[in-house]
């Protein structure tokens, strides 16, 4: 007999808090998750170590199809291989940021992901984090939550991130980077960033993390 599998799409711009709402989440229900930028990320830093060039459009996407890759859950924070090669942290740095959304407006480069993302949907659920989760990804999942807060808001809190880490930002430059961003992410003609047209909206601008979590995780038990 096949096992129920939840499925819960969170989908929103960069800096909404999706991230760290997906881990808490999958962490209190016992879902698996599904960091589906961390994918766009691998497939632009594998590019790039092999020498391909990033406008090469089918090369980047037989990169993507072939991609060796492996995520360790077994502690907190999830290791990421590619070949065996611990790549957690060289897939965040801002060079591999704008790679990653290059090659994400790429049709063939999403179609050769599309497989291995729905490859994560076991039981008992999966929380699927990205963009396109709840429009393309997984169209049927009973839960869709999409997740805002104003570009000042997102600005706001990467600022504090920042500058915990001891560097030195300008707030304004990141909030016109962020709206830059959704600009970019909202008007690409391949899977744009929309909110399903079935997706529970939250704008979380005033609310705490805490609030935000609340929210998501009553939405989510009062369908399950
Ligand atoms: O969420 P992130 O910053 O790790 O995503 C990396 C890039 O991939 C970013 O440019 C948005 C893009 N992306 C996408 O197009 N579709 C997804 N489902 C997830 C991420």
């Amino acid at each position: 007999m096949s096992k129920k599998i939840t499925l819960v799409t969170i989908d929103g711009p960069s800096g909404s808090g999706k991230g760290t709402l997906s881990q808490l989440l999958a962490k209190k229900l016992g879902f698996h998750l599904l960091d589906s930028g961390a994918l766009y990320r691998i497939t632009a830093l594998a590019s790039l170590q092999k020498n391909i060039d990033l406008n090469n459009v089918d090369a980047v996407a037989d990169v993507a199809l072939n991609l060796q890759i492996r995520f360790d859950v077994s502690s907190d924070k999830t290791i990421i291989f590619l070949e065996e090669k611990n790549v957690t942290d060289a897939i965040r740095a801002e060079t591999i940021s704008m790679a990653a959304s290059k090659v994400a407006a790429y049709q063939p480069v999403r179609s050769a992901l599309l497989a291995r993302q729905r490859a994560f949907a076991t039981a008992p659920g999966l929380i699927a984090d990205g963009r396109d989760m709840g429009t393309v990804v997984f169209p049927n999942a009973p839960v869709k939550l999409f997740l805002t807060a104003s570009a000042e808001a997102r600005a706001e809190r990467r600022y504090k991130q920042l500058i915990a880490k001891g560097e030195t930002v300008d707030k304004s430059i990141l909030v016109k980077e962020i709206q830059e961003r959704d600009d970019r992410d909202t008007k690409r003609s391949v899977s744009p960033l929309v909110p399903a047209s079935d997706a529970v909206i939250v704008d979380s601008t005033s609310m705490s993390i805490e609030q935000v979590f609340d929210f998501m995780l009553n939405t989510i038990q009062k369908e399950i």
